[in-house]
């Protein structure tokens, strides 16, 4: 399997049948399994004393929707009740800050002691609603719904305009207009320790307010996963050359956590990580030391595993592998047919940029016990063959549970079509056009412009 495969030119979806889609790819020569046995996805997965449902799941899509405290409102809801009919049997809710002003738009959910109230009755609503579906679907297991926690870093907002909140200056970033250098500053080491105990009490938090598991987000260019690539970053504990101080104010937050919930089984502590975001060493993670401008930089995992192994041996059980930062290459978190407005086209064929993350998750999967559960993402740009490929990574054992999140916006029926019927309805597809996209980029309620009436305006 070449993680490296040469560069393949773009070319939209035009697959009528599974065939064309299975010939598309072996032309590429591209890694991307099928299996036409969907039942396979009905299986439920073990993790810690719990069990998720099934082997479908919702990736975590921030939405925008929030009410000013951070609190979920009217549109959160709606789109977490259409999640939770859909059938999947976990649901990984979106990027929740950690604290005010760590947001990314003013609408972003934010978890407080003040609105944690609020969480719990959204939590308790959305999980009848789930386990209702569930039941009705025959699965004996309850749903499972875990809380991503965020600090947006150098994407952060304040009063309306881009506070950039950095771990250290990357000039591969700063490039872009919108970021000038001298807005916001680099955080420092203390300011670093502080926030370590900020995020364990969030993830408490989480706890109290009913979520049975919480993910410290590590992924997208957000403020942990730069941290990662701090290598610039100066006369740090939490940055320079060592992977060990790189990875450093991650790991103290889990270590923190364990001690906290050294006996909990049926909460669990997880992560979504970008294990490698196409950035050019020495200002990327997961990339090879070498000097090279070309897209995309090449992949080598060791540093990422190297946090995973530790995570594994701290008894972290669950990871959701992602790879990118949708604010640099936004192909690589999401492969697509068409930008968003003013963005390009892509320099290499989306089922490449399938093939990478799915192989990404595969890697990770194949470098760790057994026992570590393995959320892989990257399915929706498939369509309504997806079940297939759902079905082929984990027949495979490449991935445990096959994670889904734009077509969730389009269509958040897709687990129950595939239980029921074997296949998406190809009517009801996401079609990768980017307006969900769009709306976060512009601070827009989320939603999906091509497929839900409420958005199509
Ligand atoms: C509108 C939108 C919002 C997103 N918000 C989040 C988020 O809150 N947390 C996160 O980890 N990923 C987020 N993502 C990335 C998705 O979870 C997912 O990784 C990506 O869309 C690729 O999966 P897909 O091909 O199934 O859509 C977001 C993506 C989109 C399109």
């Amino acid at each position: 399997m070449s993680l490296n495969p040469s560069y393949k030119q773009f070319k939209p979806f035009t697959y009528k049948s599974l065939n064309d889609l299975e010939k598309k790819i072996a032309e590429l020569g591209l890694d991307i399994p099928i299996y036409p046995r969907v039942e396979i996805l009905q299986q439920r997965v073990h993790v810690h004393n719990l069990f998720v449902p099934n082997r479908l799941a919702i990736q975590p899509m921030e939405g925008f929707d929030a009410n000013l405290d951070g609190s979920p409102g009217d549109l959160t809801y709606r789109r977490y009740e259409r999640y939770a009919k859909g059938g999947a049997g976990l649901i990984w809710f979106e990027a929740t800050a950690i604290s005010q002003d760590c947001r990314s738009n003013p609408h972003q959910l934010v978890l407080s002691e003040n609105n944690y109230e609020k969480f719990k009755k959204f939590n308790s609503s959305i999980r009848k609603i789930s386990d209702k579906t569930l039941k009705e679907l025959g699965f004996v297991n309850k749903s499972i719904l875990i809380l991503q926690l965020n600090h947006s870093g150098r994407y952060c907002v304040r009063d309306g305009k881009r506070y950039p909140i950095r771990a250290y200056h990357n000039p591969e970033l700063e490039d872009v207009k919108e970021f000038s250098k001298t807005e916001g500053a680099v955080i420092s080491d203390n300011e670093l320790k502080d926030l370590e105990e900020i995020w364990v009490q969030k993830a408490i938090l989480a706890k109290e307010a009913g979520f049975d598991g919480v993910d410290i987000k590590a992924c997208h260019g957000y403020l942990i996963h730069e941290l990662f690539s701090s290598r610039h970053r100066e006369n740090s504990k939490y940055g320079g050359a060592s992977l060990s101080n790189r990875a450093k104010f991650f790991l103290n937050i889990i270590k923190k956590l364990n001690k906290i919930l050294k006996n909990e089984k049926t909460f669990i502590l997880t992560t979504r990580m970008s294990v490698y975001d196409g950035i050019p060493f020495p200002n990327g993670f997961g990339v090879k030391k070498v000097e090279n401008d070309n897209f995309p930089a090449p992949i080598d995992l060791t540093e990422p595993l190297e946090i995973i192994i530790k995570l594994y041996k701290k008894g972290v059980r669950l990871i959701n592998i992602s790879a990118g930062n949708p604010h640099y290459r936004p192909q690589i978190t999401r492969p697509y047919d068409t930008p968003i407005k003013g963005g390009i086209l892509p320099p290499e064929h989306p089922l490449y940029g399938v093939h990478r993350l799915l192989n990404l998750a595969t890697l990770v999967k194949n470098h760790l016990p057994d026992d570590m559960v393995v959320v892989g993402s990257g399915f929706s740009y498939l369509r309504q063959f997806a079940g297939y490929i759902a079905a082929g990574m984990a027949h495979e054992k490449r991935v445990d549970i096959c994670a889904f999140g734009r077509m969730a916006l389009a269509n958040p029926n897709f687990p129950r079509q595939i239980f029921q019927d074997g296949i998406i309805d190809k009517n009801e597809v996401c079609i990768t056009c980017s307006k969900c996209s769009e709306f976060m980029k512009l601070g827009k309620n989320v939603g999906c412009a091509t497929r839900d009436t409420k958005y199509k305006q």
